[in-house]
């Protein structure tokens, strides 16, 4: 069974069994025939880089479903199902005046594996509209509910990828969002330039999520049309200290300062320094708008990308004395 179709990369790699499962029943019956170890779980097929051929059998988290749990004058609590397509999930929000989620428009994937990295962007993140969220226990076959501080939210993380990971599937994902009063967060990035250009005064969640879409149209390769999977990296964090001793060689360099003293410095920006945007071997290819973006121009292997992800790492090291850190996981 080709995975092609299955993964934003794609890479046409074949696994030895396929299974869509629509219900956690279903979920719960599959499990309950094959070895924790030969499972090999599918949401989006966003934010992975699948190297080799899938020895086991691939689950398919196709579990649909917007559900209202309850209400008040002020907000509303969804509950959605795993299987769910985050941007169509978004824009659903938008047409109910559901705020929050705005600024997370146009991100590929599936709502499940959303909190497994805390999805980002425009100075957004799941972590601050998510409540809960229902996940199986592989190993017992229960449903637990994680709150928003048990699943350990962090950049690009969450408890999913670090102590409890490959041990749990999400089903569902409770959303808490705004009815009224939203609270719009338009500082970061080109948010509000977009919204000038439009001489919008008195932006609405629709109009956020217009600029954000505008905005990512512009840098972004869409999947369907190039394959990729958004962020290949992490933005590196340095110490105040190291990044002092980066600024005197380059001074032009963009930060973020965050929590504890600690510096967000943009990989995209890196890479492009050094000169690699643009670049491509064979094909895959480093995206020619965005170098944080790695692409395959057709029939780049897994193997291929991931050479030339190392080759990138390798070449960020001797230049700025940092190691980059891949934000998609590689199978
Ligand atoms: N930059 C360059 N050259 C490039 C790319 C970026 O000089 O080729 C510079 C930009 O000029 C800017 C800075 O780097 O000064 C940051 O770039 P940008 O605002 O495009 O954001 P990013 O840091 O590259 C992060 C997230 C994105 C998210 C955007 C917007 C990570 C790893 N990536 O990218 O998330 O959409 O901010 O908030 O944190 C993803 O995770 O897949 C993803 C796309």
């Amino acid at each position: 069974f080709s995975l092609k179709q299955y993964n934003t990369f794609g890479v046409d790699v074949k696994a030895r069994k396929f299974i869509s499962v629509s219900s956690k029943k279903e979920l719960r019956d599959v499990l309950q025939q094959a070895y924790a170890t030969e499972i090999f779980v599918l949401g989006g097929g966003s934010n992975m880089l699948l190297t080799q051929d899938v020895d086991k059998t691939v689950v398919h988290i196709n579990i649909s479903g917007i559900e209202l749990i309850s209400e008040n004058n002020e907000e509303v609590i969804l509950k959605v199902g795993a299987g769910e397509n985050w941007h169509q999930f978004v824009l659903y929000c938008i047409e109910k005046g559901y705020g929050g989620l705005e600024n997370l428009s146009l991100i590929p994937g599936n709502v499940g594996t959303a909190p497994v990295q805390n999805i980002g962007a425009y100075g957004v993140e799941l972590k601050d509209s998510f409540k809960s969220c229902e996940a199986l226990r592989i190993q017992t076959l229960e449903v637990e509910t994680f709150n928003n501080e048990q699943c350990e939210f962090g950049y690009r993380n969450s408890v999913f990828k670090n102590k409890l990971k490959g041990q749990y599937i999400i089903t569902s994902v409770n959303f808490k969002l705004s009815k009224k009063n939203h609270e719009l967060s338009t500082s970061y990035g080109a948010i509000q330039a977009e919204l000038d250009k439009h001489n919008i005064k008195k932006p609405t969640i629709k109009n956020v999520s217009d600029a954000v879409v505008n905005i990512r149209q512009q840098k972004l390769p869409d999947p369907r049309e190039l394959g990729n999977s958004g962020s290949f990296f992490k933005n590196p964090i340095v110490s105040e200290t190291e990044f002092k001793k980066l600024q005197q060689q380059f001074p032009e360099m963009p930060f973020y300062a965050m929590q504890g003293n600690q510096i967000k410095i943009p990989a995209g920006w890196l890479i492009d320094q050094a000169g690699l945007k643009g670049y491509r071997k064979g094909d895959a290819g480093i995206h020619k708008n965005q170098a944080l973006v790695l692409v395959n121009y057709g029939n780049a292997s897994g193997q291929e990308i991931l050479e030339l992800s190392k080759e990138i790492q390798e070449k960020i090291y001797q230049k700025y004395n940092i190691k980059l850190e891949a934000e998609v996981n590689i199978f």
